[in-house]
């Protein structure tokens, strides 16, 4: 039998899932996801859009100085300027590639960028050469290649592929193809393009028909041997396909693709873990490979089929995609060398001692509350800790909630707003409406809640409640995080944390808008 050739798994969790509404990282939390993506042995990580805003560009910097394994990727629409700032994003990194891409449907080329199709064909291929001055490894993408005309998509793709591409994308921008069809769209571009031999055929596909993994697993069984995916399935409306959901359809059903990827599938919970704490999208629990069902036996008959014979209910191990039993890694005695070492090990490092020693002081809080600390109580920890280190204007000096029988629920709070500190007092329906009402009181922030949501991040009555505070203003939706032992403090956390992101100036492009 013949060695199964190589699919490159491209991870967009950065740029497409960063689009989710709500889902923007700051560079730190893009450098510890960046970092779990490097062990989880990805290909590619697109870090972001370098043209977007100061912010992205330092960010996809900052992911190219750490990462040393995988390829670090910047998207540029095919504007100068945009591959010119993805270039010097890129400088640093050991292995770069610039993505480029710009619409070919006609619906985008006539309403969005009101161009004719050779202005859009000369313009991507003085994108692809502008770009090969930087990196040799150049990535372009017809977007909407699903929705445009076969002839004029091999035009483009075999123009672009003579101007030095190395990958060419084919996205499904919108979501609206079905598997069988966009099987055979890879097929045909692939024996009508003179060139094609001379690129790597890859695809980007959306999920707004729930079909973005079969579309993508119907691409690769057509010859495409790159998938763009995402931890979770994030991104731009209803998301991406799923990388977990990739890989291990392709590792799983090895009888039906003759490719195979060099993702460490152990790594695969972990990374999923760190994504939703940090974004705040929660993963449902009947979510394919990554949901805390995917695993659990519910009915007795599936029960005892497993307990007897694995593979009659069970066709992946759960420990092969990294569900590991809870275990305790550290407790109130452990010391600081310990918890140093616990963190190297799940990836994550800090840039100074004095930040180390506000997580350790931090864990050691922690175990005061909780004796037995897990590795997801250490991630949220930590996910907490780098709330307050990002410059925020609002902080959590002390909080008191009365609740009680027959009472209206009251919360009194001290909060630091600019350095000087101010109380709010406010009655609600319950103590988490009164909390969030004491805190208005002071921020006056003019904000919707948009979403509230609380996880247990271990099990027992001792966990950590990680919530989720969503706000909305004038279109901008942010999402904000606190955890703690005590539910109501991590919900204070989180609201402020929202508040401190609606206060920070905002000014970002988004790629895929009109701009040329
Ligand atoms: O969905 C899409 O078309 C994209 C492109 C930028 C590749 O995200
Ligand atoms: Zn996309």
């Amino acid at each position: 039998m013949s060695k199964p050739s190589h699919l490159f798994i491209f991870d967009t969790t950065l740029r497409d899932g960063e689009q989710s509404p709500g889902a923007s990282m700051n560079k730190d939390e893009k450098v510890r996801i960046a970092k779990a993506l490097e062990k989880l042995r990805v290909d590619v990580i697109e870090a972001g859009f370098p043209a977007a805003s100061p912010g992205d560009f330092q960010a996809v910097q900052a992911v190219a100085a750490c990462i040393r394994d995988s390829t670090v990727c910047g998207l540029a629409r095919a504007l100068d300027r945009d591959i010119d700032r993805a270039g010097e994003a890129l400088a640093g990194a050991n292995a770069a590639r610039i993505h480029t891409f710009i619409a070919t449907s006609p619906i985008h080329m006539e309403r969005k960028l009101r161009m004719t199709p050779e202005r859009v064909l000369e313009q991507a291929v003085h994108a692809v050469k502008r770009a090969r001055r930087y990196t040799d490894d150049v990535e372009f993408s017809p977007e909407d290649a699903g929705r445009s005309e076969i002839d004029f998509l091999c035009r483009v793709l075999e123009a672009v592929i003579a101007a030095g591409a190395r990958t060419v994308n084919i996205p499904d921008t919108v979501g609206y193809s079905v598997p069988y069809q966009f099987g055979e769209l890879i097929r045909t571009l692939r024996e009508r393009i003179p060139n094609a031999d001379q690129a790597v055929f890859s695809v980007h596909c959306h999920n707004d028909l729930g079909l973005a993994t079969a579309n993508s697993l119907a691409a690769v069984r057509n010859g495409a041997r790159q998938v763009e995916c995402t931890i979770n399935g994030l991104g731009e409306r209803a998301g991406n396909a799923a990388l977990e959901e990739v890989v291990m359809a392709v590792r799983t059903r090895q009888d039906h693709f003759d490719c195979d990827t060099r993702i460490d599938t152990t790594q695969i919970v972990p990374c999923s873990r760190l994504v939703s704490s940090i974004t705040g999208f929660p993963v449902q629990p009947n979510k394919a490979v990554v949901g805390a069902n995917a695993f659990a036996h519910e009915a007795g008959i599936h029960q005892d089929g497993v307990l007897k014979h694995r593979e009659t209910y069970e066709i992946m191990r759960a420990q092969d995609v990294g569900w590991a039993e809870n275990r305790m890694v550290l407790g109130k005695h452990s010391g600081r060398n310990a918890f140093r070492n616990r963190l190297q090990e799940l990836g994550i490092v800090f840039s100074s001692e004095e930040e180390l020693n506000a997580a350790f002081a931090r864990f050691k809080e922690l175990a005061d509350k909780k004796h037995e600390i897990f590795d997801e109580d250490i991630q949220a920890l930590v996910t907490d800790a780098s709330l307050d280190a990002t410059n925020e204007r609002i902080k959590l000096v002390s909080l008191r909630v009365c609740s009680e029988t027959g009472e209206t629920p009251q919360a009194h709070i001290v909060l630091s707003f600019d350095g000087e500190e101010i109380t709010g007092t406010a009655l609600g329906s319950g103590p988490v409406d009164a909390t969030f009402k004491a805190i208005e009181q002071i921020v006056r922030s003019q904000t919707i809640l948009r979403l509230y949501s609380v996880n247990a991040v271990t099990q027992g009555t001792d966990a950590q409640g990680e919530v989720t505070v969503r706000l909305e203003k004038g279109g901008r939706i942010v999402n904000g995080q606190g955890a703690d032992t005590d539910i109501l403090i991590a919900s204070a956390k989180a609201y402020i944390n929202a508040c401190n992101k609606i206060l920070q100036t905002h000014r970002r492009a988004h790629p895929q808008a009109a701009d040329v």
